[in-house]
């Protein structure tokens, strides 16, 4: 399963990609807003330090508008996934950015017939939010698993992202589903590393070490 950061935050981005674990990133209005700086330079930096797919969202609602926003934003940097809402004009946009190999995101996927309509417009990633499923009593994770089941029926070369994860169990169980891909913000991707018996183990070592070595 590939890692990708939820974030626009360089600074985080960067420590990331220092430890060679950072596939993508994925950043969304919201996110953006946080940092300081003109949109696209945050998101040209952010592809200076990242070796694979930055995705950018468009802010437009009709197709026209996000078809000529997508357009800018895969002009940017080879790396740029363009960001799409499902919604009917997200998918006209969709198709026809496919047509002219500009690579999609659609986001703010909450239901599998929403990924199956976004795969067959022709998406190259599909982002279902698990964490805002959960949110409303919804069990998240299992639209991950029936968007894995329905790609594989049916062939889609389109890749799972699951999104809106909001502590490692959801990474885990979005890997036993098949996602392709976890977009996790820091604070996630730092608690993947963490278990209390790692930190005991290393102390009773170091301990034992220490005892030890006045006798060698
Ligand atoms: C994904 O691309 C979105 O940016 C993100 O995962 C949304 O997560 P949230 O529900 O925590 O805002």
């Amino acid at each position: 399963m590939k890692f990708f950061l939820d974030t626009a935050n360089l600074d985080e981005i960067k420590k990331v990609a220092a430890m060679g674990l950072l596939d993508g990133v994925t950043t969304n209005p919201s996110l953006i807003a946080r940092e300081k700086g003109n949109f696209k330079d945050i998101i040209l930096s952010i592809c200076e330090v990242v070796p694979g797919p930055v995705n950018a969202e468009v802010v437009s609602l009709d197709a026209e508008g996000m078809i000529r926003e997508g357009r800018d934003l895969a002009k940017l940097h080879p790396n740029i996934i363009v960001k799409i809402p499902m919604t009917k004009d997200g998918m006209v946009a969709v198709r026809k950015l496919a047509n002219e190999k500009i690579r999609t995101n659609v986001t703010l996927i909450f239901s599998p017939s929403q990924a199956l309509i976004a795969a067959k417009a022709g998406a190259s990633y599909v982002s279902p939010f698990i964490g805002r499923l959960d949110d409303i009593s919804h069990i998240g994770m299992e639209l991950v698993e029936q968007i894995v089941a329905i790609y594989e029926n049916y062939d889609f070369d389109t890749e799972v992202l699951a999104a809106s994860l909001r502590h490692p169990v959801h990474v885990v169980e979005a890997a036993l589903a098949g996602a392709d891909i976890a977009t996790v913000p820091a604070k996630v991707f730092d608690q993947l590393f963490l278990h209390p018996l790692t930190d005991i183990g290393i102390k009773n070592f170091l301990a034992d070490w220490e005892k030890a070595k006045q006798t060698l």
